[in-house]
């Protein structure tokens, strides 16, 4: 993949006065605020704000679900923010993830057939795709789900199922919308060993959470507020893995 201008190698997101106003029936909602962020690969980031804050939708436009009304966008090196829906299609198939917060399972087919679907699109072998979907559910303690239709599922489930999801091409940027929002403690663990694991593979990691377990796996936690980062933390003794840690830390406003 290319680097383009602006954009250091290392980093994964880059993103430069990303703004979002949100027209619905009431005044103009200034979702995002002109944000700055860079994300290297192979970061683990937890976003945290409340409720509002707007951090939704920062996760929508770096992942091209929504189009930023100002700002500029890279990822990977590569300019998106000018991408339309089917250049941005093929960016999330390939290398990027998403687990929304409302979790977005096709309803018609079953758990097996909505984990393997995104790697049969990507190109994988039927066998193959059979496999890491075996694999990702039971990790997730959904083994004996397969058949299951999501409707059928708890809401817990049905999101551990949207994670195995996002996960089975392996991108190398997952964006994840409070992923143990409904979960109990258990599955709580649960998606925080596959995340951790995920991790450690050196895959990127962008989340949105609440609770405080989950954002303290993170490498880095970024306080969203008003549309803006209020605060970019390191967690833990950053020194050794990231010699270039002060420019995270320019983020901070
Ligand atoms: N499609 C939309 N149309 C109009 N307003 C919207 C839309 N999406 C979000 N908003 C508004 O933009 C603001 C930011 O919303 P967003 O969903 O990004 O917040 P959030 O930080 O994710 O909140 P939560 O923690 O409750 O999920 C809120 O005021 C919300 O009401
Ligand atoms: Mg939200």
């Amino acid at each position: 993949m290319t680097t383009g201008p602006g954009a250091p190698p290392e980093a994964i997101v880059r993103a430069e006065g990303l703004t979002k106003t949100h027209h619905g029936d009431r005044a103009p909602v200034h979702a995002v605020r002109g944000v700055d962020l860079t994300v290297r690969r192979g970061e683990f980031v937890a976003v945290t704000g409340p409720s509002g804050a707007g951090k939704s939708t920062l996760l929508h436009l770096v992942g091209g679900l929504e189009r930023p009304d100002a700002g500029r966008l890279w990822i990977d090196g590569e300019r998106v923010d000018g991408h339309g829906e089917a250049r941005w299609a093929v960016l999330r198939r390939r290398s990027v993830g998403i687990v929304f917060q409302f979790f977005n399972l096709v309803s018609h087919l079953t758990v097996a057939d909505n984990v393997e679907l995104p790697a049969l699109l990507a190109g994988a072998t039927p066998r193959a795709a059979r496999a890491s979907r075996a694999e990702l559910l039971a990790e997730l303690g959904l083994h004996g789900r397969e058949n299951a239709l999501p409707g059928a599922l708890s809401g817990g489930e049905q999101q551990r199922v949207a994670l195995a999801r996002a996960l089975v091409n392996q991108p190398a940027l997952l964006l994840a919308d409070e992923p143990a929002g409904s979960l109990d403690s258990k599955g709580t663990r649960d998606v925080l060993r596959l995340l951790a694991r995920f991790h450690a593979r050196g895959q990127t990691i962008l989340m949105v959470t609440h609770d405080a377990r989950m954002a303290s796996a993170a490498d880095r936690v970024i306080s969203f507020f008003d549309g803006r980062v209020a605060d970019d933390a390191v967690l833990g003794d950053p020194a050794p893995a990231r010699p270039g840690v002060s420019g995270v830390l320019d983020l901070k406003d």
